[in-house]
């Protein structure tokens, strides 16, 4: 939901800028552009992606600048509306994430004063805002205009002629990475892991001043802020493609790694260290977004089976502004990225009413974690494909541990209980490796079936969820028109939709629903729809009423969901490469949603 980066250096900024700028692509390609100050203000941007600019732009002299990729909320995707914005003397330059959603009576006031719009963005205002109140200092002009501002937003401002970057945020993600004789502002660190690894997290409110030798924070009563720089564990090169044609492929191959790394030491520990010292509670609430919200709900199943809790799962942007009245003492907000707006809603609400809250994020440092009452860190390393993939794998690895947690202290796990648990949470990643074994097979069934428009995911109990997110994982990329079911519902309308023109993916693996999907698949087949089963290993009754079979390994069903959801993300990651479909960027879509 845009990118945002700054430089403050001995070296060119327009170069590095570019450098940082495209790791952030992922956050939005509608348009891009850059600002270099120092002497005068240069300033150059265009419509479409990050590479367009870099085609088309001039060189740019200057050791400091801002630069911005846009996903559009607030006016159409054109040059005229791409960041940076500048002033009516063009001496100032802003960038923006966020909404500015007091703007329209801004704007019409400012108009009233005399001055002239450019663009048809919330963001302009800050820029004549800004240059209203800039009467000597940057930082308190900027503070100034923040006071005249309702909404969410980062923000960087640079001024012809000053070598210095001034940044807020509200509710958008800022973060300042600290070099040798030069300093940088980002949305997200891994813009940055090719420059450093010492970062500081700016926090709501602040306003930071950037410049090559120093970096200081003042907080919102204009006091200063002393904070100690984080440390960064990701490498570059976990943020590179390292030979996969997308991050997506790539991140998909990484499961078996991240589900490891994401459970280990924990599983041990648990017991001696348990997320909940003490406290048991008589139903849980998961709330989230997207792919969170698909772990969300196969959550439900593991922590009612494993802890014997019920547990009701809600959209974050449902759940903000719901009524109080049936409430849950624990409130678990998922979000990989932790900075996803309507989820960071939902933890300030669950607890302002008194809830316990949990988060389970993959980004350390990360808005959600200053939200939340406890952290579980998913550790699935960055995650640059739009798509979530690894994030959703390590997400379910982190609710089966939480789940045991909440069965120890509600006293219903037996020990044998939990060791069985602990060995199948072990052999996961082997599970999900026999899948990505198959990716040639998986990719052979997808290209049979790239031509239809429409496909059809089915599943019941705990694979309900996972037929939702093969579902989302399908349109997001491929933009086959995909759609979830759980199978027992089909004869309660979508029936209608289905023809031999629609193929259908059962997930059928041998549970105590198995019977009663084979019933639900003969009812596609029988309408002339082609089945494709994702079934175990050793299943040879489930040939008989499919079209085709992918295998997985068998394992205790409630963990199944795992290398079933990789097999989903494989066959949509294929479907949209026999389509020509730009993997990793797909239209109308950024990954961390910081606008509600
Ligand atoms: C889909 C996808 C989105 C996110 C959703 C929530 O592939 O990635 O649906 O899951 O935007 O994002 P987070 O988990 O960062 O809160």
């Amino acid at each position: 939901m845009c990118g945002i980066v700054g430089y403050a250096g001995r070296r060119e900024a327009q170069p590095i800028l570019l450098d940082c700028l495209k790791r952030l692509e992922y956050r939005g390609y509608d348009s891009a552009g850059i600002a270099v100050a120092g002497k005068g203000l240069q300033l150059f941007k265009s419509k479409g992606e990050i590479a367009v600019l870099e085609s088309k732009m001039p060189r740019m002299p200057g050791t400091v600048g801002i630069a911005h990729t846009r996903w559009a909320t607030q006016g159409k995707p054109t040059t005229e509306n791409a960041h940076p914005l500048d002033d009516c003397s063009h001496r100032l330059a802003i960038v923006h994430n966020g909404i500015i959603s007091n703007f329209m009576g801004l704007k019409e006031s400012l108009v009233k004063d005399g001055h002239r719009f450019a663009s048809e963005t919330d963001t302009e205002v800050f820029a004549h805002l800004v240059e209203s109140e800039l009467k000597g200092d940057l930082v308190d002009a900027v503070s100034k205009a923040l006071r005249q501002v309702e909404g969410t937003y980062a923000f960087a401002v640079v001024a012809a002629d000053r070598s210095e970057i001034v940044a807020t945020r509200r509710e958008s993600p800022l973060v300042v990475g600290l070099g040798e004789g030069e300093n940088f502002l980002a949305s997200d660190v891994t813009a940055l892991l090719k420059y450093t690894n010492r970062v500081v997290y700016i926090q709501d409110d602040e306003v930071v001043r950037v410049t090559m030798d120093s970096v200081s924070i003042r907080g919102p009563s204009g006091e200063l802020v002393e904070r100690e720089a984080q440390k960064i564990t990701w490498s570059l090169e976990d943020a590179e493609k390292g030979g996969y044609p997308h991050f997506m492929l790539k991140e998909i191959f990484e499961q078996p790694d991240a589900i490891h790394d994401s459970l280990l030491g924990r599983i041990e520990t648990l017991e001696t260290e348990p997320f909940f010292q003490g406290d048991s509670f008589t139903s849980v609430k998961v709330v989230a977004c997207g792919t969170s919200y698909h772990a969300g709900l196969v959550g439900k199943y593991i922590i009612e089976e494993l802890a014997k809790i019920p547990t009701t799962v809600q959209i974050s942007s449902e759940y903000r502004y719901s009524p109080v009245a049936r409430e849950s003492p624990l409130v678990v907000l998922i979000t990989q990225s932790g900075e996803t707006a309507d989820t960071l809603g939902a933890a300030r609400e669950a607890r302002k009413r008194g809830n316990k809250t949990v988060g389970i994020a993959n980004v350390v440092g990360s808005a959600i974690t200053r939200e939340v009452d406890h952290v579980i860190y998913t550790r699935a390393g960055p995650e640059i494909g739009v798509a979530a993939t690894k994030t959703f794998a390590t997400q379910l690895a982190a609710l089966y541990l939480l789940a045991m947690d909440l069965g120890v202290q509600n006293r219903v796990l037996t020990a044998q209980a939990k060791r069985s648990i602990t060995g199948s949470l072990r052999n996961l990643p082997r599970a999900v490796q026999d899948v990505l074994n198959q990716a040639h097979l998986i990719e052979a069934l997808a290209n049979k079936y790239s031509g239809a428009k429409d496909m059809f995911f089915i599943g019941r109990g705990i694979n309900y969820p996972v037929a939702l997110e093969g579902a989302l994982k399908t349109k997001e990329i491929s933009y086959v028109h995909g759609e979830g079911f759980p199978a027992g519902e089909l004869k309660h309308g979508p029936l209608a939709l289905i023809s031999k023109e629609s193929p259908v993916v059962a997930i059928a693996v041998k549970d105590h629903t198995y019977e009663r999907m084979l019933g639900n698949i003969s009812e596609c087949s029988a309408r002339g729809s082609p089945v494709i089963a994702v079934a175990f290993e050793g299943d040879t009754e489930i040939a008989k009423y499919v079209d085709d079979t992918i295998r997985v390994r068998e394992i205790p069903p409630i963990f199944a969901p795992v290398p079933i959801i990789v097999v989903l993300q494989l066959w949509a990651y294929y479907l949209a490469k026999a389509k020509g479909c730009p993997i990793d960027k797909p239209r109308n879509i950024a990954k961390t949603v910081t606008v509600e």
